[in-house]
């Protein structure tokens, strides 16, 4: 079972590593909202990165957002480099969990990965690179069964959304579910929104990078899985989707790469039937059309030349039409803003073989939520967190590097996200 006790020598259940990025701070902030829903009803917490100074800014800033003034000084504050492995292994050897915010994850997760591995702390990121969360499962995966370690990969709105919403709507049908499509549509307020410029950077060294990932996924050898059921049809490019009522294109982030992974863990470990799945991003109508094929062939000539990645580094507005900025969404604009995915399903009753004929039966789920980048986020990787820490019992066996989808499908993370405002419902 997985090590989730504190000790006098590992004094803290949750670590915060770069709790001074813009994502990190709003970690900070819900760890601190949900310390009662520790083990035991307490939760012992740090905040780490290579600034003292900066932690102890993100700690005043917390204390006077939540009105926790306790905040500035009972938080202890590590200092940790990624380029230094002693600090890491230092901070490590002081955590159950590691909750990583250091990205992009391609060019400092491994080293953290590495360290918590080698000291024994279960790690937890909210990464949405493909290449940084397969290449960790293929380097890392049986040291970390050695160790009793939890790696679990995104863990933020890439994924936790998609991947749980998957095995919701599988848990959901009465008979065998065989394909799902996700239509994930945003909403802003009146003030806007926008992501941090974080996310827009490993975006950038993802693309440019992309090449590798295929390279990569060859050396797992992985088989096919069965397929059960009629196979699910892939859409176009871009089309009008009847479902969202707006255009669609297929979904570019890390969820149709995590969902498969989860879907290949429980056909392989738990002997359950596979689901297709194909993930769609709603983005309106005409006029938004337009503006993305713009943005995106910009984005694609540029993103394959260094010149070019230091243009869109330099100018994340400019480039994304306002949808990336170096200041990220102010409060008042993630106040204003949402999240939607909608799952429709297809499957076979019980009364009739998959492997026979067309499905003979629909369901439709919801999962909607708060901001997706600074709000859903946190909460998803808090909970996250909280569950390794209160259900030890009801994840895998034993340790390894997974997707959230595999570490949790018998826990009540889907619970617990209900109740933080990350609902999942059957329409
Ligand atoms: N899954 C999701 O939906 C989701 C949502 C939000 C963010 N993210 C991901 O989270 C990551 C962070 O995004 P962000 O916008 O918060 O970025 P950010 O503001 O640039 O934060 C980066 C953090 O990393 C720290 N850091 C950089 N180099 C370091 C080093 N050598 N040693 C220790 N710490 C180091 C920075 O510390 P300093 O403050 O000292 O510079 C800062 O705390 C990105 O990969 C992003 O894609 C994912």
């Amino acid at each position: 079972m997985a090590r989730v006790e504190t000790t006098p020598n590992r004094p803290y259940h949750l670590v915060i590593f770069g709790a001074s990025g813009f994502t990190g701070q709003f970690v900070v902030e819900e760890v601190a909202r949900t310390v009662s829903e520790g083990p035991n009803g307490n939760l012992k917490w740090a905040v780490a990165g290579r600034s003292k100074q900066k932690l102890e800014k993100v700690l005043e800033q917390a204390a006077g957002a939540l009105s926790k003034p306790e905040l500035r000084t009972e938080v202890d504050v590590i200092v940790a480099d990624v380029g230094e492995p002693d600090s890491l292994a230092a901070m490590c050897k002081q955590a159950v969990i590691v909750l990583n915010c250091v990205g992009p994850y391609r060019f400092f997760g491994e080293a953290v990965v590495k360290a918590c591995v080698e000291n024994g702390a279960h790690h937890i990121d909210i990464s949405g690179e493909p290449q940084f969360l397969e290449g960790m499962q293929l380097n890392y995966s049986s040291q970390a069964a050695e160790k009793g370690v939890f790696i679990v990969g995104s863990c933020g709105f890439d994924s936790i959304p998609a991947d749980m919403g998957v095995l919701y709507t599988r848990d959901q049908f009465r008979g065998t579910l065989t394909a799902v499509e996700s239509f994930l549509t945003v909403s802003s307020g009146p003030e806007g929104g926008c992501i941090h410029d974080g996310t827009w950077q490993s975006a950038i060294y993802g693309f440019a990078d992309s090449q590798k990932l295929q390279s990569l996924r060859r050396k797992f050898n992985h088989k096919p899985l069965p397929s059960v059921g009629s196979k699910l049809r892939r859409r176009g490019a871009l089309f009008f989707s009847n479902e969202i009522q707006q255009y669609a294109v297929p979904f570019m982030g890390s969820d149709p790469s995590v969902v498969k992974r989860t879907q290949r863990f429980l056909t392989e470990e738990q002997q359950a039937s596979p689901v297709q799945y194909g993930a769609y991003a709603g983005i309106g109508g005409i006029g938004n059309i337009i503006k993305m094929m713009f943005a995106g062939m910009m984005f694609w000539f540029l993103v394959k030349f260094s010149f070019g990645r230091n243009l869109l580094i330099k100018n994340p507005e400019f480039f994304s039409f306002g949808m990336f900025s170096k200041a990220g969404p102010t409060r008042k604009q993630m106040e204003g803003s949402s999240f939607q995915f909608s799952f429709y399903g297809e499957g076979y009753t019980d009364e009739q073989d998959p492997s026979q004929g067309k499905p003979n039966a629909k369901i439709r789920t919801l999962v909607q939520g708060p901001e997706a980048g600074y709000v859903a986020t946190p909460i998803a990787m808090v909970q996250a967190a909280l569950t390794i820490l209160n259900e030890p019992a009801a994840l895998p066996k034993k340790g390894g590097v997974y997707t959230p989808g595999a570490a949790f499908a018998k826990t009540t993370l889907i619970d617990r996200l209900n109740k933080h405002g990350i609902q999942f419902s059957v329409i």
